[in-house]
């Protein structure tokens, strides 16, 4: 019983580190993780700030990525891409 219950709480842990691990913290990560989603993340540290909103617009609008990229983060993105600048 005690066996069963530490064994069942060691995986509850590693399940948890294992995810949270995965989920993207920073805005950087965020665009890593979500731009390179179908295709080889774009250098883009020589676009100018209005051609960054054009670009992550057309790819949620016109190329399919508001699947996997909502509102909120494209906001994130274009923010750390600006900034990065
Ligand atoms: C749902 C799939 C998808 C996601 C997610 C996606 N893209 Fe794209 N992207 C495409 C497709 C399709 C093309 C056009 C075909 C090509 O050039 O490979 C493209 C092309 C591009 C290009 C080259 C075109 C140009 O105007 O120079 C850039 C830069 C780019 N993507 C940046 C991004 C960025 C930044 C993100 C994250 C915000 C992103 N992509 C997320 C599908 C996607």
């Amino acid at each position: 019983m005690r066996v069963a219950l530490v064994v069942t709480g060691v995986m509850v842990v590693i399940l948890g580190v294992w995810l949270w691990i995965g989920i993207p913290r920073t805005q950087k990560e965020l665009y890593e993780d979500r731009c390179s989603a179908c295709h080889a993340l774009a250098d883009l540290s020589r676009r100018p700030s209005e051609e960054l909103v054009t670009i992550i617009e057309t790819m949620r609008h016109r190329n399919g990525a508001a699947s996997v990229i909502s509102e909120a983060e494209a906001q994130e993105i274009i923010e750390y891409l600006k900034s990065s600048n």
